[in-house]
């Protein structure tokens, strides 16, 4: 019988491996490649500002963790193939990639612009499309299986007020994880989203209005908001091949119970 900490070791040690987070500058996906950089991975924080990395890989580097920042913009095919090809260049391999970098708009329907609505969907919708497509292709083609985690949204599964173009992303979403999880079990590379419920962030903050607060309080049986740290959880359980070695086209609800609210 291995002792508790050797068993747990082997369910959900991360060490050896690496993984990019795209999205990593900002606070649920940052909170997240910490927790992977707690468990033993390497983490490659990516965004387009590198101020915003610094407070998060000094923590994570005095907890003893190993991490660094690249530059990419998510929604443009070239930076993210140069991503690619600069984290095999100085960390050797990728296991573990989140696609997270999301944007967010309150616009009454009938007032979206055009170039608002390109705007959400370039960056929520073409952005993983194309990181499950370019560091996809490199799992796919290298044989040893990964894992890819999509950032989905509470709004993905029921669509909720006030941002339409946003809901619409996700919920493509979630429709693109479960399609590249049923096209790439053979390969062993599983595809799941991680569906976040009400968590105050640079994104949405702006849209939470004490009306909004009111309501989602209201709809959340925890009667919270989440913080990011709470998805770190989920995260280490699709990350790594031992815990979650069979879970593939998954969605993982962290929210407070909001989805599971009635009367
Ligand atoms: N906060 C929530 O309540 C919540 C709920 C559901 C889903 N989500 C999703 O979780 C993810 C993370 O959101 P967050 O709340 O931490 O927001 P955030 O704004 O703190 O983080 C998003 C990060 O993505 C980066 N980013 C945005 N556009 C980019 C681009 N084109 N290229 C590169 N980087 C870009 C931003 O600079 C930022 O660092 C998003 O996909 C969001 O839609 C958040």
């Amino acid at each position: 019988m291995s002792t508790p900490s050797a068993y747990l070791t082997s369910l959900f040690s991360l060490t050896g491996k690496v993984a990019v987070v795209i999205g990593g500058t900002g606070e649920l996906c940052g909170a997240m490649a910490e927790g992977l950089a707690g468990a033993g991975a390497e983490v490659v924080l990516v965004g387009r500002n590198e101020e915003k990395a610094k407070p998060r890989l000094e923590r994570i580097h005095a907890a003893g963790g190993k991490g660094y920042f690249l530059s990419a913009e998510a929604s443009e095919k070239g930076p993210l193939e140069k991503l690619l090809a600069d984290v095999l260049a100085r960390s050797g391999r990728v296991d573990i990639v989140i696609n997270g970098a999301g944007v967010n708009s309150a616009t009454p329907f009938l007032e979206i612009a055009e170039d608002e609505f390109d705007r959400i969907i370039r960056i929520n919708l073409k952005g993983v499309f194309l990181g499950c497509q370019i560091f996809g292709k490199y799992l796919v083609e290298r044989g040893e299986g990964g894992s890819i985690i999509n950032l989905g949204s509470m709004s993905g599964l029921v669509p909720l007020s006030r941002v339409f173009t946003y809901s619409a992303s996700k919920a493509a979403v979630h429709n693109l994880s479960k399609n590249l999880a049923r096209e790439w079990a053979p390969k062993r590379v599983r595809v799941n989203t991680i569906v976040p419920g009400f968590f105050p962030a640079e994104q949405n903050r702006k849209i939470l209005s004490p009306e909004r607060v009111a309501s989602i309080m209201g709809h959340t049986p925890m009667k919270r908001f989440g913080e990011a740290r709470e998805l770190v959880g989920a995260t280490l359980l699709l990350a790594g091949d031992g815990a979650g070695s069979f879970i593939t086209g998954s969605e993982i609800v962290v929210d407070g119970g909001y989805h599971a609210m009635t009367i």
